[in-house]
């Protein structure tokens, strides 16, 4: 949209005044209104849809996300239909609840790698929905559904929980909310199965092995229920903290906050949003605000001990909806989520009493929804560990913004930095170990506003590095290093064509790169993975509905691993599919790995959510 205040005719769902790379997309929070009339205040929309494309003799389109596939032993899997649900009118219900029962049946109770499969179908019109899998209240998949077409679309998405182990193997209640609204314009039901696939180990191991990976207990950091809109924590401003409340047990020796994290309705676009001295200057009330700089803080006990500073995942209605027919955006389909670790701060809460984890997300406009898991990992031996932590430094992100504009011109530079250090040891049958994590942030974001505020340009990188060493007295020390960048350029060229209708051309390159480095005395493990997409899109939008356009995807996966490697190369315009080039060589000689015999290369401390 842009950025004059047009009077718009056409009346718009309720997620009309957003920034800039909104085009099309919600993953969608709120019930279309017919109240609202859109203003001209921003480029992107939440919740374009597309109506007419493909036509109707169309054959059904099958969307996907690139992604390496699982890797699986050569067994026979146990699997069974954890769910079958049509999503029709769902929204501001409670979730749909199943049982949940651990394969009972299966002959192995040994399991190498368990697999949620999440299989669904649409057809007609309706927006991408945001929508969470959650068992015994523990996030599992949080993800956004594809739009349809009156042809018809299904997709699938398949997941390693494996992960979850110790939760997977008791009963439990599983839980999915998928917020949709049925009208007579919105026709689109959501038919999905969620099936679960454990795959029996090749080899029957001890089950009390070092290879497994997964935590000894996984506590949910989310809400309750009942409730009637999801189980995630919903943050709608700045100073809003949401937090709940948790207890360990008392022979803890490690813990790890898993935190999902999703970003909607006025910051969908949260990088594209004005700098709010352009929107008081140009009195554009209505374009989402606060600059383009977000960060998800973690506090326990009111302490800052950690930070998620996202990455920009781009739902299948967003800045063009044609761009992710049938390729989908990086991480739309399995939204990433964060490990923060808590070891160094077990020492404050192995007291066996109550305490709490706080999540808030500087400059959040509404609204963001986060909740968290707590991996914790069990003393078999003690009743009791102890812990202390010994230094901890974390200082609010440094953010500045030079900003440089006449009227409705000009361009605004935001960049940010910011560490947070803990020290601490733990005591347990494993000897005296001292866990030192550090989080280290920079951010970059240029935007620049130009033909009187219809072209937008957003060019930004955040850098998110992790380190997790520990240090044993009697032996050498082991770290887990990450280090993540995530590119994103927008560009979006908006054209109003009067009576509620423009037109757009947007330019984007998103990346998600990832290294991570685990080593110790004996050796190390690298596995990288340069995932990068490129997309050109024009498009006619009335109302909140793209009339006309065509999208093209040019994506280079390459995952580079010590088990294995992957690429895949595609492209797609227009609904088809033109190239794909599918491939297990690696890109660089990454035989590095040096392990002496040990399993996980003899990190049995940090053996957890490595995954590579
Ligand atoms: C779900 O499973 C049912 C029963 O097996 C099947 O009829 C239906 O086509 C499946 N739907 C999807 C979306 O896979
Ligand atoms: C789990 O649920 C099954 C089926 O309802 C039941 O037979 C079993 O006893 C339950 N197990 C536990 C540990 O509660
Ligand atoms: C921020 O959101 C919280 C939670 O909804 C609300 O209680 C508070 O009033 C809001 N603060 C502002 C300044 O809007
Ligand atoms: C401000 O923006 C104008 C127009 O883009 C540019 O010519 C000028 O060099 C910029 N000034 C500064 C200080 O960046
Ligand atoms: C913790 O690790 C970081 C990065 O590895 C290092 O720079 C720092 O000195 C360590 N701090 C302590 C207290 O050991
Ligand atoms: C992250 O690590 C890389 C590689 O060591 C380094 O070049 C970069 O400066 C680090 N960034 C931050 C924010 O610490
Ligand atoms: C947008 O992409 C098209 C096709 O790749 C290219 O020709 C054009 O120069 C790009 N425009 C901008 C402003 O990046
Ligand atoms: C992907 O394939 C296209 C078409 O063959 C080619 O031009 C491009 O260089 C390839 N990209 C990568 C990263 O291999
Ligand atoms: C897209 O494909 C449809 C047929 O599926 C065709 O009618 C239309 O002209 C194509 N659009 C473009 C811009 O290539
Ligand atoms: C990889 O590196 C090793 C050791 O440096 C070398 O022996 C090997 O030939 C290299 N392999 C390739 C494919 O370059």
């Amino acid at each position: 949209m842009s950025l004059k205040n047009t009077q718009a005719t056409t009346a718009q769902p309720p997620f009309m005044a957003f920034s800039l790379l909104s085009l099309l997309v919600f993953c969608l929070l709120l019930p279309p209104s017919t109240t609202a009339n859109i203003h001209k205040t921003t480029h992107f929309i939440p919740g374009l849809t597309s109506h007419p494309i493909p036509s109707t003799n169309a054959p059904s389109t099958t969307y996907f996300e690139v992604t390496k596939p699982i890797k699986l032993p050569r067994t026979k899997p146990c699997s069974y239909l954890l769910l079958h649900h049509d999503f029709g009118y769902t929204y501001g219900k409670p979730p749909v609840l199943s049982k949940y029962t651990p394969p009972s049946n299966c002959p192995s109770q040994n399991f190498a790698t368990i697999v949620l499969e999440w299989k669904a179908t649409c057809k007609g019109t309706q927006y991408d929905r945001i929508f969470g899998v959650w068992l015994g209240g523990v996030e599992l998949l949080r993800s956004c559904t594809a739009e349809p077409t009156t042809a018809g679309i299904d997709w699938t998405v398949k997941k390693d929980v494996t992960r979850y182990y110790s939760l997977l193997m008791t009963n439990q209640t599983l839980a999915v909310y998928l917020g949709n609204i049925v009208t007579s314009t919105y026709t689109g039901i959501y038919h999905v199965n969620i099936t679960i696939h454990f795959y029996p180990a090749e080899v029957n191991f001890n089950s009390d092995n070092w290879f497994r990976s997964g935590a000894d207990l996984i506590l949910p950091i989310s809400r309750n229920l009942p409730l009637n809109d999801g189980l995630w924590f919903e943050i709608e401003n700045s100073t809003d903290v949401e937090s709940k409340k948790f207890k360990i047990p008392q022979n803890v020796y490690r813990a790890v906050l898993e935190v999902y994290v999703s970003f909607h309705g006025d910051d969908e676009f949260w990088y594209a949003n004005l700098p709010n001295e352009y929107i008081i200057a140009n009195d554009l009330t209505d374009a989402p605000g606060n600059g383009p700089f977000r960060e998800v803080v973690v506090s326990l006990d009111g302490i800052v001990v950690g930070a998620v500073w996202p990455f920009t995942v781009i739902y299948t209605g967003g800045i063009n909806p044609l761009l992710w027919r049938p390729i989908t955006g990086i991480g739309s389909f399995d939204l990433p989520s964060y490990d923060i670790e808590i070891t160094p701060f077990l020492g404050t809460i192995l007291d066996g009493k109550v305490h709490e984890f706080g999540f808030s997300v500087t400059n959040a406009l509404d609204v963001w929804y986060i909740d968290a898991n707590l991996h914790v990992w069990l003393d078999k031996k003690n009743v009791k560990t102890q812990g202390q932590l010994l230094r901890h430094k974390s200082l609010p992100a440094v953010i500045s913004s030079v900003l440089n504009f006449t009227d409705l011109n000009g361009n605004f530079l935001t960049s940010a930095s910011r560490s947070i250090s803990s020290t601490g040891w733990v005591k347990s049958s494993h000897g005296k170990i001292t866990t030192n994590s550090t989080q280290s942030f920079t951010y970059s974001n240029f935007m620049v506003m130009g033909n009187d505020g219809d072209l937008q340009i957003v060019n930004q990188i955040i850098d998110f590095n992790d380190s997790v060493n520990t240090n044993m007295r009697s032996s050498s020390s082991q770290s887990i290093e990450s280090f993540k960048r995530f590119p994103l350029y927008v560009y979006s060229d908006y054209v109003d064509q009067g009576d509620g209708t423009y037109s757009d051309v947007t330019n984007l390159t998103l990346g998600f790169n990832e290294k991570r480095v685990k080593a110790d005395g004996f050796g190390f493990l690298v596995s990288s993975l340069k995932n990068l997409q490129n997309a050109q899109g024009v498009m006619l939008v009335i109302g909140s509905s793209v009339v006309s356009g065509v999208g093209s995807t040019q994506q280079a996966y390459q995952y580079d691993g010590s088990k294995f490697c992957y690429f895949r190369n595609v492209t797609s315009k227009n609904y088809t599919i033109l190239y794909d080039k599918v491939g297990n060589t690696c890109s660089k000689n990454i035989s590095l790995v040096r392990v002496l015999g040990l399993p996980n290369g003899g990190l049995f401390l940090l053996r957890g959510p490595f995954s590579e």
